[in-house]
């Protein structure tokens, strides 16, 4: 992501902090997988999104009108040893130079310095219960700061919610992150493709995750966005099912719903497709209910229509379409009503989508569901999941677990489905299963 963009984002912040106020943004802790190893790091999305900053041990504080600089970044220093054995390192000269702060100083003197940066000031921009350690630190600094009020100095006693504002900001996504959410999106759907060409009966779910993985980091992603779910059969039921240890089955069905992150932005795609290539008369069914339910879904992601309507509009098709199939009974009106789908559809329709797979942003203003608008990023990822757990459920239903989910940005005048690229249709998929395995 270009450097002005990180600046960009500082200046609107910047301008809503305002003269008297102090913002402050630590990065994520490093966490320990264990014993000595530890878990990729991976910067907080909030410290990212106004640094560009991508180590451990950084904090942020943005001071506006401070006439030695208002981008002030604490970070480790260059250190030749430890730099051998555990990587580069910006040091402070390459936080100015690298990522533009105004001013940096070593993370080791944090506690000397930011008492002295709050004194004076009134308001404080920070987000409480993130990182525990680091607001018991943040009161230490402003008690220290409220025991000189005898010698004059103010402490600040209004305290903001940093993540209020910066999530309503990052909910609005601009030129530069549509662009490197499209290309996120674009090697995700061209790895699910993959998986629908290399499928076949006898391989193990992990087979296809590694293959999802090996398409998303040969394109520069460098992980995905959460762990993949690749189920089989009886596991398509389970929404979160992330063993992916089991055998695939000829006559089953696989569901995969995995996406890349790509230069720290999310994608999130689910597509479901017969084992074998081709569909049984129950899978379809249910598929094309699944389906008709997430294109009507789509159709309504469009500016000045509400959060909700796109999930109201999966409802009513996946209430029509159980009726239809003989597993509800009754008007679909009045089934709607009393929520009948729930034992066949238990989750929402979608969720905001960015930096965080599950991305910042609220979902109601006040009372009422927020309205969509350009710039927005959904996914619309409707399901039904035929679980034997069902009471009275047929047995030619059993283990028909579908889930279909695009990624979706809200343009000016409708949508665009940023994961378009794979198959989707009944008559796409079982095509292009059946032209790969002859191949
Ligand atoms: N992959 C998580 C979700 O679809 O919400
Ligand atoms: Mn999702
Ligand atoms: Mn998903």
């Amino acid at each position: 992501m270009d450097k002005r963009e990180f600046a960009r984002r500082r200046k609107r912040l910047m301008d809503m902090v305002d003269h008297g106020g102090i913002a402050i943004q630590p990065t994520a802790p490093e966490r320990v997988r264990n014993r000595d190893v530890y878990y990729p790091f991976r910067a907080d999305s909030d410290f990212h999104y106004l640094t560009g900053f991508p180590e451990p041990e950084a904090v942020m504080v943005l001071v506006p009108d401070r006439p030695q600089g208002e981008f002030l970044l604490f970070c480790r220093e260059k250190d030749p040893e430890a730099e051998t054995w555990h990587g580069r390192r910006a040091g402070l000269e390459g936080a100015c130079e690298l990522y533009g702060a105004d001013d940096a100083f070593p993370i080791s003197d944090l506690d000397d310095i930011l008492p002295g940066l709050l004194e004076n000031k009134t308001r404080i921009y920070y987000t409480m219960g993130r990182y525990q350690d680091f607001d018991q630190r943040l009161v230490g600094w402003l008690n220290r700061v409220t025991s000189k009020g005898r010698a004059g100095v103010h402490a600040p006693d209004q305290f903001h919610s940093l993540a209020h504002h910066l999530h309503e900001m990052r909910l609005y996504k601009s030129k530069e992150e549509i662009k490197t959410m499209r290309r996120a999106a674009q090697i995700s759907a061209a790895a699910h493709q993959h998986a629908m060409e290399i499928c076949k009966p006898g391989l193990y779910e992990y087979q296809i995750e590694a293959e999802l993985v090996h398409q998303f980091m040969r394109k520069g992603s460098r992980a995905p966005a959460y762990p993949s779910i690749v189920g089989g059969g009886a596991n398509t039921c389970i929404l979160h099912y992330h063993e992916n240890n089991e055998a695939l089955r000829d006559g089953d069905l696989l569901l995969i719903d995995a996406g890349c992150e790509y230069d720290h932005y999310a994608s999130d795609i689910t597509r479901t497709f017969p084992v074998n290539g081709r569909f049984t008369p129950e899978q379809k069914a249910v598929y094309e209910i699944v389906l008709q339910a997430q294109l009507a879904a789509i159709d309504k992601v469009r500016p000045g229509n509400h959060w909700n309507d796109p999930h109201m509009a999966a409802l009513e098709v996946i209430t029509r379409g159980l009726v239809d199939i003989g597993l509800l009974k009754g008007r679909w009106k009045t089934l709607m009503k009393d929520e009948a789908f729930r034992p066949y559809y238990m989750h929402r329709t979608g969720h905001w989508l960015g930096m965080d797979v599950h991305d910042v942003g609220d979902y109601k203003i006040g009372d009422e569901w927020r309205l969509l608008e350009p710039g927005m990023v959904t996914t619309v990822e409707p399901g039904l999941y035929l679980s034997p757990s069902i009471k009275g459920l047929p047995k030619r239903w059993w283990n028909i677990g579908v889930r279909i989910e695009d990624d979706v940005l809200v343009t000016a005048n409708g949508n665009e489905v940023l994961s378009h690229g794979a198959p989707k249709t009944v008559a796409e998929i079982e095509s292009h299963m059946q032209l790969a395995s002859a191949a």
